[in-house]
C-alpha cells in the first residue's frame, strides 16, 4: 500500500511537471521572439500575443486547479451548506455556456420538473461543479450535437445528469474522474483542458455528502451523474415542543 501510495505520488509529479512544461516551453518562447523583435510582421505578432495570453491562463487555471485539489484531498476547504436552488443555478449555468454552445452549433437543453427541490450544498462549490461540467459538455460535445441537462428527486436525494454524445473520441467513464485523463490528450491550448475538472469535482460532491460519476447509454450518450442530499424542509423554530 505504501509502495502504490509512492508510485501515485511519483506519477501525480510527473504529470504535473509535464503539464506545467508544454505550456512554458512556448511561452518563453513566443514571449522571447516578442522581446527579440524577431517576429516580422503585425499579423504574427498578433497570434505570438495571443499564445503567450492563452497559455498564461492555462497555467494559471492550471495552479487553481491543484491548488483545489490539495484542499479538497486535506480536507482544509470549508463549506457552508445551504438549501440551494438547483433548477436556478442550472438555468445560470446553462445561460453562461449558451454562447459557446452557439458557436458550436450545440442544442442545449434542460429538464427539470417545476416541484424540485433545493438540495442541501455549498453554492460556490456547486456552482464550480455544474460549471466543471457544462464547459466540459460544450468543449468535448461533437459539434451539432445535444447537450440536455436534467434533474429528478430519488428517495431523499437530487440526481442532476449532464448528458451529450461522446463523437470519436469517447472517454472511460470510470477513469475520466482520475487526474490528469484527458481521453484526446492531443488536444492542447485553448481547445483543451488539463484533466483536472472531473477530479477536483468528484471530491467536491463528496465533500458536499454528494456523488459524481458516469456511465455511457445505448446511444452512446456519456451521462455523468452528480447526486446531492435534497434540502430538508425547514423546521418551524416555533414548533410546540413535543411533551412526553
Ligand atoms: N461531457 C463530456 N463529453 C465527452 N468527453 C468528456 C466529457 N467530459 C469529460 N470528458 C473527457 O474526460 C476528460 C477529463 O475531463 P476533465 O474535466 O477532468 O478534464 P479536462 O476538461 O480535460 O481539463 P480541465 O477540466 O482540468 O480543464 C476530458 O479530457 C475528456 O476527454
Ligand atoms: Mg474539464
Amino acid at each position: 500500500a505504501v509502495e502504490r501510495a509512492r508510485r501515485v505520488q511519483r506519477e501525480f509529479l510527473a504529470n504535473v511537471s509535464h503539464e506545467l512544461k508544454t505550456p512554458l516551453t512556448s511561452l518563453i518562447g513566443f514571449s522571447q521572439a516578442l522581446v527579440d523583435g524577431s517576429i516580422a510582421t503585425d499579423l504574427e505578432r498578433t497570434r505570438a500575443a495571443t499564445i503567450v495570453h492563452e497559455e498564461s491562463e492555462r497555467v494559471l487555471r492550471m495552479a487553481q486547479e491543484l491548488l483545489d485539489l490539495a484542499r479538497v484531498e486535506t480536507g482544509s476547504i470549508s463549506l457552508h451548506i445551504t438549501a440551494v436552488d438547483l433548477a436556478g443555478h442550472l438555468q445560470q449555468e446553462l445561460a453562461m455556456v449558451r454562447p459557446r454552445a452557439e458557436g458550436r452549433d450545440l442544442v442545449l437543453e434542460i429538464d427539470v420538473p417545476s416541484d424540485i427541490p433545493p438540495v442541501a450544498a455549498d453554492p460556490e462549490r456547486l456552482h464550480q461543479v455544474l460549471d466543471n461540467l457544462m464547459d466540459n459538455a460544450v468543449k468535448y460535445a461533437p459539434a451539432g450535437s445535444k447537450v440536455l441537462a436534467s434533474a429528478r428527486l430519488i428517495g431523499g436525494s437530487v440526481e442532476t445528469v449532464v448528458s451529450n454524445p461522446t463523437g470519436p473520441n469517447a472517454p472511460d467513464a470510470e477513469r475520466m474522474f482520475e487526474r490528469f485523463y484527458r481521453a484526446d490528450p492531443s488536444r492542447s491550448g485553448a481547445a483543451g483542458g488539463v484533466g483536472l475538472g472531473l477530479a477536483i469535482s468528484k471530491e467536491l460532491a463528496s465533500a458536499m455528502g454528494g456523488r459524481l460519476w458516469a456511465d455511457i447509454d445505448g446511444p452512446g450518450n456519456l451521462r455523468v451523474h452528480l447526486t446531492l442530499p435534497a434540502a430538508k424542509a425547514r423546521q418551524p423554530a416555533s414548533l410546540p415542543a413535543v411533551t412526553a
